[in-house]
C-alpha cells in the first residue's frame, strides 16, 4: 500500500510539474499539499489562512518574517510574482 501512494504522489509531482505550478518546486520541502514541516523547522503551511501565506511570502521577500531559517525562505520566494504568490495562498491556505 505505501509502494503504491508513493508511486501516485510521484504522478502527482510529475504533473504538477508539468503544468509549471509554482508551488511544486516548494513541494519536496513542504509537501505536495503543503502538509509537512520543512526541513522540521516551519509551521505545517496548510494550517495556515490564505492571508497568512501572503503574509509570509510577502515577509521573506522583503526580510520582516521568518525565524532562524528566512533566508533559506528568502531565495524560495524571491522570484514569484503576485500571480503565484496569489495561486499559491488559494492552492494550500484554508
Ligand atoms: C529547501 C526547503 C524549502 C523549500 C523548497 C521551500 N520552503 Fe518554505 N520554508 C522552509 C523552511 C525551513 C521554513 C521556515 C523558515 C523560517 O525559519 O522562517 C519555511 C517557511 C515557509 C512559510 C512560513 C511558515 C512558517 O513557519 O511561518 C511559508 C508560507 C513557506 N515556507 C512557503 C513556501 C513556498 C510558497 C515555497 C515555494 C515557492 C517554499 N516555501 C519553498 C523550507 C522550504
Amino acid at each position: 500500500m505505501k509502494k503504491i501512494a508513493l508511486i501516485a504522489g510521484a504522478l502527482l509531482v510529475a504533473t504538477s510539474t508539468l503544468s509549471a505550478d509554482a508551488f511544486s518546486k516548494c513541494a519536496g520541502c513542504h509537501g505536495a499539499n503543503g502538509e509537512k514541516k520543512a526541513l522540521g523547522k516551519s509551521h505545517v503551511i496548510n494550517t495556515f489562512t490564505k492571508a497568512q501565506i501572503v503574509t509570509a511570502i510577502h515577509g521573506y521577500k522583503d526580510g520582516t518574517y521568518g525565524g532562524s531559517m528566512k533566508g533559506l525562505m528568502k531565495g524560495q520566494v524571491s522570484s514569484l510574482s503576485e500571480a503565484d504568490i496569489k495561486y499559491i495562498s488559494e492552492k494550500i491556505g484554508k
